[in-house]
């Protein structure tokens, strides 16, 4: 039997962000760190040596009720040094810590368990732990696993078996090989694998990645350690998930764990828990993260186009509100100017409608203003037609007469023009890299590219020059790279002087 302890955990809010700071408590059921013995499978002669002595001697010191008050960490990308909580008794700070330990994750299965690859690895990362993706390289491989199929735990067993020869074929000038099983299979068959594959080295339920630290520190000194209770909720809201792969190019972001659906054939409640939800606001933070590092990304990376579309559809709060948007003119306004600091020059689209709902003469002043103040690149803008189904036709008055709407559509139109012809001057005398579309649709004699700002860039198809090929004369082709002295500008495009065709990575060396 497994002593079971309820814990009170005080959770702080994340420190970072803009976001309001909310406290909570969480009423926790899990394992104690006094409960040690129940949680490792331990040899009798572990518990003679050091183990034992060191936590006689430190009896004296701890645990206090300190120890079951812990605070949340705070989310961090990268962390210089490592970072661990107080240790149970019988554990040294020292011995709690990865000290450069390398692990190898493999992860079967769904989606989840590509988190919660991501949750265990942020986890061990703030322990000093680092990643290698190189199994013999590997001083810990924890398997992520899944048991929605029996198919899908064989795999896991037939892994098991290849994994168990490396271990014994490890030479003995290396530290031992420590292998782990995480996940659903953990839940499902605790200590059935411990038992079946002497060769494993831990186990971790879905709901016990914070203690993989410990575990696997008990693991180093010689026992088996496990971890199966599942939590009612337990989300890692505070994890930020690391990603395994830096080029990734999509990452999930889990807003709830466990499933209480109980369909009849699916061992998921079991194996997942309780159905549980992730606070709104560490679902924002880490969307606003991941935002975050997309926009670091466009700011870097010379074959990213400079350009974002972000729809306003009205400069007035009260409109906006109407209109159930989300975000106020102020919030948006401060979104342009952080999108503005963090790329440079980044070229800026929108979408307008002109003449919703209850829109009055002052609210389309609003409007004018914000296309004054943004000065955006590139606009759509629309006159207002209710459409049938939408919660404006059933809640809502569309009583801004068709000729006002149109009216002030224009007036709309007239500023964006003005302004964005003003922001596009700005590029007459630059030498811009266009990348080139094909003909232009108006003339024959004239083709047709975007900048980095996907602003339409019009030049004469004339025979140039080729950086990789001097002395090559050569005509622009659809794909092509072409460097254009840009000579005028109007609202919606630039026209120039084709120089010369070059290449991202030419251009970019030379920039
Ligand atoms: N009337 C006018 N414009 C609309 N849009 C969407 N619905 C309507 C409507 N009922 C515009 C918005 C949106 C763009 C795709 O079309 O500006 O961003």
């Amino acid at each position: 039997m497994h002593p079971l302890q309820c814990v009170l955990r005080v959770q702080r809010s994340l420190r970072w962000g803009p976001l309001p700071s909310v406290s909570w408590l969480l009423l926790r059921t899990c394992r104690a760190h006094s409960s040690l013995h129940s949680t490792t499978c331990s040899s009798p002669e572990r518990q003679e040596d050091g183990v034992q002595k060191d936590f006689s001697s430190r009896l004296a010191t701890g645990p206090t009720f300190q120890h079951f008050l812990r605070s949340a960490s705070t989310p961090q990308e990268k962390l210089s040094s490592p970072e661990v909580e107080d240790p149970p008794p019988y554990l040294t700070v020292d011995e709690l810590l990865g000290r450069q330990r390398k692990v190898y994750f493999e992860t079967y299965g769904c989606q989840m368990n590509v988190n919660d690859t991501e949750i265990a690895w942020s986890i061990l990362q703030k322990s000093g732990y680092l990643r290698t993706s190189n199994l013999q390289e590997a001083d810990v491989i924890l398997l992520v696993t899944c048991s929605i199929r029996e198919k899908a735990e064989q795999t896991i067993w037939n892994r098991l078996h290849q994994l168990k020869a490396l271990k014994t074929r490890r030479p003995r000038s290396r530290m031992p090989l420590r292998i782990g099983i995480l996940g659903c299979m953990a839940e499902r068959l605790k200590e059935e694998i411990l038992n079946r594959e002497k060769m494993v080295d831990l186990l971790a339920g879905p709901d016990a990645y914070r203690d993989l630290p410990r575990l696997l520190a008990v693991a180093e000194s010689g026992q088996q350690a496990a971890n199966v209770l599942l939590s009612l909720d337990e989300t890692y809201a505070d994890v930020m998930p690391v990603q395994m792969s830096p080029s990734a190019t999509s990452a999930f972001v889990s807003i709830m764990r466990g499933c209480d659906n109980m369909c009849s054939y699916c061992i998921v409640p079991f194996t997942r828990g309780r159905e549980r939800s992730r606070p709104v606001a560490s679902i924002l933070e880490e969307v606003r993260k991941l935002s975050e590092q997309v926009l670091q990304l466009i700011h870097e990376r010379d074959n990213i186009c400079k350009q974002i579309h972000l729809p306003a559809q009205s400069g007035s709060s009260r409109v906006l509100e109407a209109m159930r948007r989300g975000y106020s003119r102020e919030a948006y306004v401060e979104l342009v100017h952080h999108i503005r600091a963090s790329i440079p020059g980044v070229s800026l689209s929108s979408d307008f409608i002109a003449g919703f709902c209850g829109e009055t003469e002052e609210d389309h002043l609003q409007t004018v203003s914000l296309l004054r103040e943004v000065q955006y690149n590139i606009g759509f803008l629309f006159a207002y037609s209710m459409r049938q189904k939408t919660r404006a036709y059933h809640r809502l008055k569309d009583d801004v007469p068709e000729e006002v709407k149109l009216r002030r559509l224009e007036e709309l139109i007239t500023v964006f023009r003005e302004e964005a012809s003003k922001a596009n001057k700005t590029s007459v005398g630059c030498t811009q890299l266009v990348l080139v579309e094909g003909l232009s649709k108006r003339s024959a004699n004239d083709l047709c590219g975007r900048n980095d700002g996907n602003l339409k860039v019009i030049f004469p198809d004339a025979e140039m020059e080729d950086v990789t090929n001097p002395g090559l004369r050569v005509r622009a082709q659809p794909g092509d790279y072409v460097l254009v002295k840009i000579t005028s500008a109007s609202s919606q495009t630039l026209r120039g002087r084709v120089l010369c065709r070059t290449t991202l990575k030419d251009f970019s060396a030379n920039c």
